[in-house]
């Protein structure tokens, strides 16, 4: 059976954003945010408040936030929560008055050395006072999890060691779970075969949300997968723009638009404008100086 509704977590300010060469400027971030509220998405993660030299596409985070400021006010719902990897970067947030924050763990050790610096053990150290502070203020944290189907250094990720790391997350108090194929390896199989292992082992399947990049074209059929396996949140990416700048080989996410028309399809609810969102892509594409890879977009937009 499939969900009557789903809630798209849109990521294309952040996860793609992030892995452009170019960089966009301040202005142009705040239209993009302000537009993809204006399809409807409700949750729209807005930036990163990580290492300005680690991730230098988004170092203008502090910029950006002030001219988020008057969204939430127009389009009641929104969120708009923003990447924070430890305690210097929720500092940043809550004083640019975040109200709902992201930490990101790995489930590989090369990929938290790659991205974070630190054992994958020692990320989550760093994570837990990030998330218990977020939460004594009033913000809840969501967690992501990259690498849980396979890791482009260390090959095929075991089932138990993606498990035991989101398990680690969801008891440090992240609200949400958000279970990242980095690198876009996954099959439907396996997505069906991560999501039972986690709710076996007692996550309830409310608290997962799927996040997919299309390296493999892929994406669509592991989300219908895990759309089964009954998860109701899903990471997309406007025109389907992303990666990441620490995994080789890591392209574009799902994009929202695929999602988008694959859902109305099935008559799946998600409260998004598909015509408003594919021409604020379209917009964005010129914006970067190229086509966006969603096969929706161009089939919408033409050449
Ligand atoms: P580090 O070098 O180990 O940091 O980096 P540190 O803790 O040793 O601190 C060194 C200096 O950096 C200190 O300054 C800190 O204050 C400063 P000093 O005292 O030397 O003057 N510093 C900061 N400054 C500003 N903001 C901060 C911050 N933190 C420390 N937040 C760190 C460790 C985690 C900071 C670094 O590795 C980092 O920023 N990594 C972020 C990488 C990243 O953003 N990757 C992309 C997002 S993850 C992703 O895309 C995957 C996802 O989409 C899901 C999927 O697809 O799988 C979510
Ligand atoms: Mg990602």
């Amino acid at each position: 059976a499939l969900p009557d509704r789903v809630r798209i977590h849109e990521v294309g300010a952040r996860d793609g954003l992030q892995n452009e060469g170019a960089l966009v400027p301040v202005e142009v971030k705040a239209e993009f945010v302000a537009r993809l509220a204006a399809t409807g998405l409700r949750t729209v993660e807005a930036t990163s408040f990580v290492h300005p030299k680690w991730v230098p596409q988004l170092a203008d985070a502090e910029e950006l936030m002030p001219r988020l400021a008057g969204l939430p006010a127009q389009y009641p719902g929104l969120r708009l929560p923003v990447l924070v990897p430890n305690e210097r970067g929720l500092d940043r947030a809550l004083a640019h008055h975040a109200t709902e924050v992201a930490v990101f763990a790995s489930a590989t050790e090369t990929f938290a050395r790659r991205n974070l610096n630190r054992s994958a053990d020692e990320a989550m150290a760093m994570f837990r006072p990030v998330v218990e502070r977020a939460a004594a203020a009033g913000v809840p944290s969501r967690g992501y999890l990259s690498m849980c189907f396979g890791d482009p250094w260390e090959g095929p990720v075991p089932v138990e060691q993606v498990v035991r790391h989101g398990l680690a997350l969801l008891e440090m108090g992240c609200v949400e779970l958000s279970l990242g194929d980095t690198v876009g390896v996954a099959t439907p199989g396996h997505v069906n075969t991560l999501i039972d292992a986690f709710t076996r082992s007692g996550a309830p399947v409310e608290r997962l949300a799927v996040h997919f990049h299309d390296t493999y074209g892929q994406a669509l059929a592991n989300t219908l997968a895990a759309l089964r396996s009954g998860v109701t949140v899903v990471d997309a990416s406007a025109g389907g723009l992303g990666g990441c700048p620490y995994a080789k080989s890591a392209t574009g996410n799902l994009a929202t638009e695929d999602l988008v028309w694959m859902l109305n399809g099935l008559g799946v609810e998600t409260g998004v404008d598909l015509a408003a969102l594919t021409a604020t892509s379209g917009w964005m594409a010129r914006h970067l100086g190229r086509p966006s890879p969603s096969r929706t977009v161009r089939a919408l937009l033409g050449p």
